[in-house]
């Protein structure tokens, strides 16, 4: 029987994750960028390197640290496996949001993408708790504290707070069980539920005929091999060999073994939860940990339900009015955000000057207020004077909120030193 060739066997393979011949259009980089191709890359990465670490890790309070450094300096190769897994982890948390983002803003989650759009956001959730989870594992005060923080955070749920923080932490603080089961969540469950979600989320990007792609009368179609399938593999090189690069020089942080008693100053969440972190210095609790990221959540859920007269999926910000809204909403927020922060802890500090009224009041509602009520005033302004449509609008919401999250990420990242103060 005759061999294969190597360019039929490429074939074959790809073709149970692309179509035999794919719009031209649907190539061009700016179309997906390649974010949604380079998460599934950089989560193979990690599989791969996380199935090598485990020959080495310990998980438990007692050898986990010592584990780490023993891979660091008497394994071949051991720092540069943790370098390189580490940097994938973090590098996937970027590259998954800016894939929700250019999802949105290319109008890429209407009609038949929306359940699609649904099993993103579930995975944005799940690559974030992956990347959580691991971050314990080396047990030392930069790790056990972050969690430490964000746990405790959790408690603040109205109702189900402690249950829910106890069944994460399997206890009442962090300790030997909350390593277990975060090692377990890490290398078990987690990786399981995401191949699967992945693997449905490929199914229906192919079952909604591939990325979307403004309306054009006579599509022209090429081979997918080689047009599409090369130039995944000369971005998987480049990707590869940059964090290969940057594995080599730039060593993943770690810290001193974990003492439960003595806390870094200042302790600071990993920093995708800065920006949460930096909300809950200026609300109460209930309202920071609680109420708005449900209230954010849900919007993001329904976006896609939202009934809209005029949809153009594929087009970049809808239109030409879009792109300014987008551009002009993002820094008002960034902007307003900054102002408001600085305002909240230099002059009028909500939790002192009204330290007689009932705490959810004095910083809850009320800062939550002061936030939100010019931010509407601007989403009405932005409406008026950009004659905007209701996708438009919700483009400058999702700006506003995008913007939001990013300002207080820097600021939580970059300007608070010890006890949290703002240093510049
Ligand atoms: C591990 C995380 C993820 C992986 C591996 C992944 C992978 C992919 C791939 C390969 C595509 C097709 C091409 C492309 O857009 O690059 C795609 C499309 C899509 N993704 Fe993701 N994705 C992930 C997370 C997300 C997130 C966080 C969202 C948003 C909430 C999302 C929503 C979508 C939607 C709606 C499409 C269809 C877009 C279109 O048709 O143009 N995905 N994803």
């Amino acid at each position: 029987m005759k061999k294969p060739h190597t360019s039929n066997a490429v074939k074959n393979f790809t073709l149970h994750l692309h179509p035999l011949k794919i719009n031209i259009r649907a190539i061009a980089f700016n179309r997906t960028f390649g974010l949604g191709g380079i998460a599934a890359l950089l989560f193979t990465l990690l599989f791969i390197t996380g199935m090598m670490l485990r020959f080495v890790y310990i998980p438990s309070a007692g050898q986990a640290h010592d584990s780490i450094l023993n891979l660091k300096k008497n394994i071949i190769f051991g720092n540069l496996l943790r370098n390189l897994h580490y940097w994938s982890a973090m590098l996937l948390v970027v590259v998954a949001f800016l894939h929700l983002v250019r999802v949105f803003y290319s109008q890429s989650l209407f009609k038949e993408r929306r359940q699609n759009w649904l099993y993103g956001l579930l995975l944005m959730f799940l690559v974030v708790s992956a990347n959580f989870t691991g971050y314990l594992l080396p047990w030392d005060q930069l790790s056990y504290w972050a969690v430490t923080i964000m746990t405790n955070l959790l408690s603040y749920i109205p109702f189900l707070g402690d249950t829910l923080a106890g069944l994460i932490r399997d206890g009442d603080t962090v300790g030997e069980a909350t390593l277990l089961r975060f090692y377990h969540f890490h290398t078990g469950l987690l990786p399981l539920v995401m191949v699967f979600l992945m693997t449905i989320h490929f199914w229906l990007v192919r079952k909604a005929g591939g990325v979307a792609l403004p309306n054009v009368e006579k599509p022209q179609k090429v081979d997918t091999h080689p047009h599409l399938t090369y130039k995944e593999a000369y971005v998987a090189l480049i990707i590869i060999l940059a964090l290969l690069l940057f594995s080599i020089f730039v060593d993943a942080p770690l810290l001193d073994k974990a003492k439960p008693i003595v806390s870094p100053n200042p302790s600071k969440a990993p920093w995708y939860f800065m920006g949460f972190q930096e909300l809950l210095m200026h609300v109460h609790p209930v309202f920071g940990s609680f109420i708005i990221p449900l209230a954010v959540t849900t919007f993001f859920i329904a976006i896609p339900f939202f009934k809209y007269p005029e949809l153009k999926p594929g087009v970049w910000f809808h239109s030409p009015n879009g792109k300014k809204i987008t551009i002009v909403s993002a820094i008002f927020s960034a902007i307003f955000t900054f102002i408001f922060v600085i305002i909240n802890d230099t002059v009028f500090d909500f939790s002192n000057r009204l330290a007689d009224w009932q705490s959810i009041l004095s910083t809850g509602l009320l800062p939550t207020l002061f936030y939100l009520i010019p931010t509407s005033g601007f989403v009405v302004f932005i409406g008026k004077r950009y004659k905007a449509n209701r996708i438009e609008l919700i483009i400058g919401i999702v700006s506003i909120i995008l913007s939001a999250y990013i300002t207080m990420t820097l600021i939580g990242s970059l300007l608070r030193g010890e006890g949290m103060q703002l240093i510049f």
